[in-house]
């Protein structure tokens, strides 16, 4: 019987650096949400060795990946490593958000792999075990792995609560253009941003969206300065009716609008795509879990 997991975008509604290991890792503060854009992984038993394929829109974009050092494939590896169970199976890859796009994708298929590959090897991990492997992985791999609103320090490992979220619309756009975050993070050359103070709980878009704006994602500037179209993204967004705020998420270059609902949101991407810009384009909501 297969299984299913599905990995969903991380969003960055901040992203504040505030400092750096001597390791050259940086200190971050960021409140990660997820919407309901989403990869997702079908995994079919088999007696043969552990394979991937990729399908999807993305997917062409990732076959050179398709290796054993595929993240994918090293989450498998790293979760079976100290038990008895074989690498063994089919593991298919629908690709259906961006890739290299700052909204978390491989690092979501990797936590998604985590966890698909739990159950379905039977091996009842231990979720801090299982969280220790996602930090191996990559520094957005843990957040990944709880797939809720997560305040994330330290390097990303730290996991803390997100205050509680109102119902809200959620437009993703990407302009095609892959980035890689070491050279996000390398040109980044602006002081450290302090902690965010945050509240328990934003009851409305608009007590949120008010805090938001008092917030930064510091790799919003090296990222406009590196690929000038998110300048244009993030002007189209904020343009769109309704949009309630707007910013990049992660080290890019996707973009996001928040709308007062999914409705809402679901009316401007229609808009959007009537001006058939060349940009993937995703509406929906934000899903409200929190850790
Ligand atoms: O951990 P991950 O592979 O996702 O990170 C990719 C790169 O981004 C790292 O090699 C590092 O250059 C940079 N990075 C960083 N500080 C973080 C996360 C990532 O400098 N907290």
């Amino acid at each position: 019987m297969s299984l299913i997991e599905t990995a969903h975008a991380k969003i960055n509604l901040y992203l504040h650096v505030t400092g750096r290991r001597p390791d050259g890792y940086h200190l971050l503060d960021s409140l990660a949400v997820f919407a309901g854009a989403a990869d997702r992984l079908i995994y079919e038993p088999s007696g043969s060795p552990l394979t991937l394929d990729l399908t999807g829109p993305f997917g062409m974009k990732l076959a050179d990946d398709a290796t054993d050092d595929n993240l994918v494939m090293r989450a498998a590896r790293f979760l079976a490593e100290g038990t008895d169970v074989a690498l063994t199976g089919r593991l298919v890859l629908e690709k259906n958000l961006p890739v290299a796009s700052g909204i978390g994708g491989g690092s979501a298929d990797a936590a998604a792999t985590l966890r698909l590959l739990d159950r379905a090897w039977a091996l009842n991990t231990p979720q801090e075990r299982l969280l220790a492997i996602a930090a191996r992985l990559g520094a957005d791999v843990p957040v990944c792995l709880v797939q809720r609103s997560t305040r994330m320090r330290g390097i990303g490992e730290q996991l803390a609560p997100a205050p509680a979220l109102p119902a809200c619309g959620m437009v993703l756009v990407n302009c095609g253009d892959a980035i890689a975050t070491p050279a996000i993070f390398r040109t980044r050359n602006a002081a450290f941003s302090p902690e965010a103070i945050l509240p328990a709980a934003w009851p409305t878009v608009a007590a949120m969206t008010a805090d938001l704006a008092r917030l930064t994602n510091d790799l919003e500037p090296p990222a406009r300065t590196l690929c000038p179209a998110i300048s244009m993204v993030l002007d189209v967004i904020a343009a769109l009716p309704g949009c309630q705020f707007s910013r990049m998420s992660g080290s890019g270059a996707t973009c996001f609008g928040l709308f007062n609902s999914e409705e809402d949101a679901g009316k401007a991407a229609d808009a959007l795509r009537r001006e058939a810009y060349p940009w993937w384009i995703w509406a929906g909501s934000v899903l409200r879990e929190r850790v």
